[in-house]
């Protein structure tokens, strides 16, 4: 049995219960190499100071290096008893190097460690997750040329609202990720501050040159307050609540494509290799893939609340409480990176089915409002133009024809402005190109974005 590093004030040995009971290596092994590059760091930075000579720093730093290999190479056995990650690293040096070994937790303690590590390995993955978000909008963009001019209702309520441009569609997307994109950036700025230096709590009385440590790490700065430093986790919070919103955005998008590639909607043909089959029904094509990043965001989003119940409550400054946040965030970064990683290839390979599109595009009067406008822009206040075009809407309805097949007649008769030039509104195509704003769907609004997206993504 190995004897713990607090041994000292102990008679007793910890029950083996509580050593089942509170190891995290199990977990936070997987933090070894941004634990040994951390401790190097340390190690460099204590020879500076004088505590550490030339010597001995050298068998420090190429004994962790050893152990790093070791880990990659899958041959270390971590072991419980020692709890976690940093004290199996830090005995395997002992065991190493001796007793030159015991001199590298100087001036450091788990507390600020752990953050550090935690700290490290987040940015990591942050930079990973971003270039995953960036791959989702490449292949969103690169739909753009097989969809060009392809025209899609668009919905509010899941009812036939307006014409839409398909790429409008795809650039929607876009947006949503690079937001993403954004978030993660910004929360990166919190997470790259160096914690190692607070000690356990209050600092050290060590002269420690934590500038060094952070400068070598490559952070953007040194957390001011060993209270604060060794205590919190709003940076995994944060973190967490960054992946919910891609989770979120994702299954919004995974229900749309499983709506649209239903034979009711009958829009899109999913890559058949991204679905799966039926053991019963021979006929069965599946959209499994989506239904589980629409099925696996409620596990991110209850992971993020599993983090904020965590640290509510907690009195500064480290309590051990805070071990328990790793399985959530790695759960959570696991998630989302499985389902951008599969998202992308299923955005890629699905197909429009344009044809089954057009053919009842023209249903469901997505041309109305563009009518009402017409009107409006005729002279007519938009609350009667609105109540015009509504009574010409319902008598369309109850002939089962488009507003287009109206006669002229009819149309004057709802208002006397109403003449000839409607037909220039009416019908689908028609309705997109009398589109204007800035950030419609007209063909040459959404050309334009089109054209800055590829400049973004070059
Ligand atoms: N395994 C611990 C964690 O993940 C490391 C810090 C332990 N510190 C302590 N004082 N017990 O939080």
């Amino acid at each position: 049995m190995a004897t713990k590093p607090w041994s000292g004030v102990f008679d007793r040995a910890t029950d083996r219960r509580v050593e089942k009971f509170s190891e995290s290596v199990r977990f936070d092994q997987r933090l070894y190499a941004h634990d040994i590059r951390g401790s190097i760091a340390h190690a460099h930075m204590l020879s500076k100071v004088g505590i550490l000579t030339d010597d001995e720093r050298h068998l420090i730093v190429t004994g962790l290096e050893e152990i790093g290999r070791q880990i990659a190479s899958g041959d270390f056995l971590f072991r419980q008893e020692l709890e976690d990650v940093h004290m199996n690293i830090e005995r395997a040096l002992i065991d190493r190097v001796g007793d030159v070994g015991r001199k590298l937790h100087t001036g450091r303690s788990r507390n600020d460690q752990v953050s550090t590590d935690l700290r490290l390995w987040v940015r990591d993955e942050i930079d990973t997750i971003s270039a995953r978000l960036e791959s989702l909008q490449r292949a969103f963009l690169g739909r753009a040329d097989q969809d060009a001019g392809a025209l899609l209702p668009g919905y509010t309520h899941l009812q036939r609202a307006q014409p839409v441009l398909a790429i409008h569609y795809w650039l929607a997307y876009c947006e949503k990720l690079e937001r993403d994109r954004q978030r993660l950036a910004d929360c990166r700025l919190r997470v790259n501050q160096l914690p190692l230096g607070a000690a356990a709590l209050a600092g050290t009385s060590i002269p420690i040159d934590r500038q060094m440590v952070a400068d070598e790490l490559e952070f953007d700065g040194i957390l001011a307050n060993s209270l604060d430093a060794s205590s919190d986790r709003d940076f995994v919070v944060e973190f967490a609540s960054c992946l919910a919103t891609i989770a979120t955005h994702l299954s919004g998008w995974a229900e749309e494509w499983i709506l649209w590639s239903t034979t009711e909607f009958g829009f899109l043909r999913l890559p058949q290799e991204f679905c799966t089959g039926s053991s019963i029904m021979p006929q069965k094509i599946n959209p499994d893939v989506l239904e589980l990043i629409r099925g696996r965001s409620g596990r991110v989003v209850g992971n993020l609340m599993s983090l904020l119940v965590l640290v509510k409550g907690l009195p500064l400054a480290y309590n051990r409480d805070l071990q328990e946040d790793k399985e959530r965030l790695f759960d959570s970064v696991d998630t989302v990176s499985a389902c951008l990683e599969l998202a992308a290839p299923l955005v890629a390979g699905a197909a429009l089915n344009r044809e089954r599109i057009a053919a009842r595009l023209e249903e469901g009067y997505l041309d109305a409002t563009t009518l009402m406008e017409h009107l409006i822009q005729l002279g007519v206040p938009q609350r009667s133009a609105h109540e015009i075009i509504g009574k010409l809407v319902a008598s369309a309805m109850k002939r089962g024809v488009p507003l287009a097949s109206l006669p002229l007649e009819e149309l004057r008769a709802a208002h006397p402005a109403l003449d000839e030039t409607v037909y220039e509104v009416l019908g689908v195509e028609r309705a997109v190109a009398a589109f204007s704003s800035y950030g419609s769907t007209n063909p040459h609004q959404v050309a334009h974005q089109l054209e800055l997206w590829r400049q973004r993504l070059s």
